[in-house]
């Protein structure tokens, strides 16, 4: 038997999201956590000990550890840094595993995927819900031809009280509020199902009332990004998707998911409850075909599969397992810009309050 290759990880960023990294890497046997950078002082070092990740070295310099020996890096920095730390593991020779949004902006997003094509290194996008065995059955159902043609697609969602804080409400941190932290699993959850096509135009509104309002946050006076946004996108093949998300809002939900076919229609509500809820996050409340039997109309209920999957830890492995068997990214990054390019159009299309042309390489 061939000794099975131990697969050296690198983690950059170790705030909230990269313990989850660790703890499913952990789970690996032949995954070594080799590395850890931050660039905030001592934040590096102090991951290690609550991780116990005792052989690994510490770094507050990203690039002091890509020149390491390593297979494999976790970008789990605040979106800002996404592009850079990305790029630079890229041309340092590593696969890429970048946390969710992608980037910022759509340029970046795009010379991260140049960088992965030059150096012929994978980029995989953060997006777990992916794992969720329901997102697989929403594909086969669209693309299955049931529905007949797809034209219309509504997605996205609202929690009622749900705005987070610290970097994920700066401008210069996270680029973007509630249309690219929790929207962009439920534009890929539609996208993905309707074969990725290309976004053509924006036309969009945000709006942030609730997070500048010291009643409704406790951070308002930080509050740089939007906590509300609807946009309407043409995509190729003469499909129009409404995309809505909120943080915050005076009502119980924004609605479902919607596949609307000439034969047919796909709802697809999220799981859960509370204020929290309400915005497509990888599992799946109910699932419903719209059509007609013999000419009545009629509601079939799909079943939800339940599994028993750690979305995370399944995403996690993936990647691992896509170095170990030198197979292509799983949630490729040349895919995902175009999710990036919709938010990108989305913050561009809310600033001039006109609608905007996407334009792809
Ligand atoms: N997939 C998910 O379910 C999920 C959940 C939460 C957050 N996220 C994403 O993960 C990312 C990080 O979120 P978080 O909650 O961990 O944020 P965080 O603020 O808790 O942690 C980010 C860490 O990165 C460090 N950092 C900043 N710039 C750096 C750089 N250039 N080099 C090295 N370290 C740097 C910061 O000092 C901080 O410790 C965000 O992009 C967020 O959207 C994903």
């Amino acid at each position: 038997m061939p000794e099975t290759k131990i697969i050296r990880i690198g983690i950059i960023g170790s705030g909230g999201i990269a313990r989850a990294h660790a703890s499913a890497y952990k789970k690996i046997p032949n995954v070594e956590i080799v590395a850890v950078a931050d660039s905030m002082e001592g934040k590096a070092q102090a991951f290690i000990d609550k991780e116990e990740l005792h052989a690994a070295a510490a770094f507050e310099d990203h690039l002091k550890l890509l020149e390491l020996d390593l297979d494999g890096v976790s970008i789990c920095t605040p979106n800002f840094a996404h592009h850079e730390t990305s790029v630079n593991a890229l041309n340092a020779g590593k696969h890429v595993l970048v946390e969710k949004p992608m980037s910022v902006t759509l340029q970046q997003s795009i010379e991260m995927v140049e960088a992965s094509r030059c150096n012929d290194k994978m980029l995989t996008v953060g997006f777990q819900p992916r794992y969720d065995p329901n997102m697989a059955l929403i594909q086969e159902i669209v693309q299955s031809g049931q529905l007949g043609k797809v034209y219309f697609v509504e997605t996205g969602g609202g929690r009622r009280r749900g705005m987070p804080g610290g970097t994920f409400i700066r401008k210069e941190l996270a680029g973007a509020g509630a249309m690219a932290d929790i929207g962009c699993y439920s534009l890929d959850m539609a996208l993905n199902a309707l074969g990725y096509p290309k976004p053509l135009t924006v036309s969009a509104y945000t709006s942030n009332y609730f997070g500048t309002n010291p009643k409704y946050h406790k951070e308002a006076e930080h509050f740089e990004v939007e906590d509300f946004g609807v946009a309407m996108i043409r995509l190729e093949g003469d499909i129009v998707l409404n995309y809505k998300i909120s943080w915050a809002m005076h009502m119980d939900t924004l609605g479902a998911t919607m596949f609307l076919g000439t034969d047919g229609g796909l709802k697809v509500t999220p799981a859960g409850s509370g204020p929290w809820s309400g915005v497509w996050d990888g599992s799946v409340g109910s699932m419903s075909l719209y059509h007609d039997v013999a000419n009545q109309n009629t509601q079939t209920s799909i079943p939800v599969i339940q599994h028993g999957l750690n979305l995370f830890d399944e995403k996690v492995k993936d990647f691992v397992n896509a170095i170990q068997y030198n197979r292509p990214a799983p949630i490729d990054g040349g895919e995902i810009l175009y999710n990036q390019a919709i938010i990108d159009g989305v913050l561009r299309s809310a600033a001039s309050k006109r609608e905007v042309t996407i334009e792809l390489p």
